[in-house]
């Protein structure tokens, strides 16, 4: 009897030991919160389409989601330096990216749009030759307004500072994501986005290129996300279709 309340209190301690122990690895998303719908602030919290996908993601591998909010031009650099899991932040695919890390597959699409204000006589792409335009620093944007004959570019951190110039007439026009052009459309009066968008874009999230496991890991899971529908609820929650 002695000897089995012994084993009992020895094997109760294994028991309680490993339940200490097994505090759940963490998966830390790199990002931007500074481009509603897909990552912004809300109060004290983070929310957004890309938040809820990484979460989702997390719940799949059973880690815990550690969100650092960062500039723009950071998030890549986080993830091949290996400070962060994944680089999360409307991130469009892009030849240059990828000579630093590697990219999930796709989870949406996006465009480039153009917004200008009410009377403005930009009608599309080729209009802004010659325009001064605006950019968040290092985005796609950034990229495709470098190619625009004559332009002058303005960057900017935030998405919402390129706007605001924009609204007081400092620039002529805002080259951004889709989504996000809408919600400042949105916000703000005498604003509106030109009918023709410029690019066709996929997102995904980056990961660091010797982190192959994590890759394929991530990309079951989003696999998973697509064929549950939740991946489409994820989206339709912050995103209405009628607009
Ligand atoms: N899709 C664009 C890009 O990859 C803009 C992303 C901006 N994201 C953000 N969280 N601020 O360059």
């Amino acid at each position: 009897m002695k000897k089995f309340l012994c084993l009992a209190a020895g094997l109760l301690m294994i028991v309680s030991l490993a339940a200490c122990t097994s505090k759940k690895d963490e998966l830390v998303m790199a990002t931007n919160a500074e481009f509603q719908p897909y990552e912004y602030h809300q109060g004290d919290k983070i929310v957004g389409i890309d938040v809820e996908i990484c979460q989702a993601i997390a719940d799949d591998l059973g880690k815990d989601l550690v969100i650092e909010d960062m500039a723009f031009d950071s998030v890549i650099t986080s993830v091949y330096t290996g400070k962060a899991d994944l680089g999360v932040a409307g991130l469009t695919i892009t030849e240059d990216r990828l000579k630093n890390v590697n990219f999930s597959d796709p989870y949406t699409i996006a465009t480039q749009v153009i917004i200008v204000k009410d009377d403005s006589d930009i009608a599309s792409p080729d209009d802004l030759v010659g325009k001064t335009i605006g950019v968040q620093l290092g985005t796609t944007g950034d990229l495709y307004a470098e190619d625009i004959e004559d332009a002058v570019l303005e960057r900017y951190n935030k998405g919402f500072e390129a706007v605001q110039a924009l609204s007081q007439g400092k620039i002529d026009a805002v080259i951004i994501d889709n989504e996000p052009a809408k919600v400042y459309v949105s916000q703000n009066d005498g604003l509106k986005i030109v009918d023709e968008a410029f690019t066709y874009e996929e997102y995904a999230i980056a990961i660091a290129k010797d982190n192959t496991q994590l890759l394929n890991e991530v990309n079951a899971s989003i696999a998973k996300l697509k064929e549950s529908g939740k991946l489409d609820e994820i989206i339709n929650k912050y995103i209405s279709s009628d607009n």
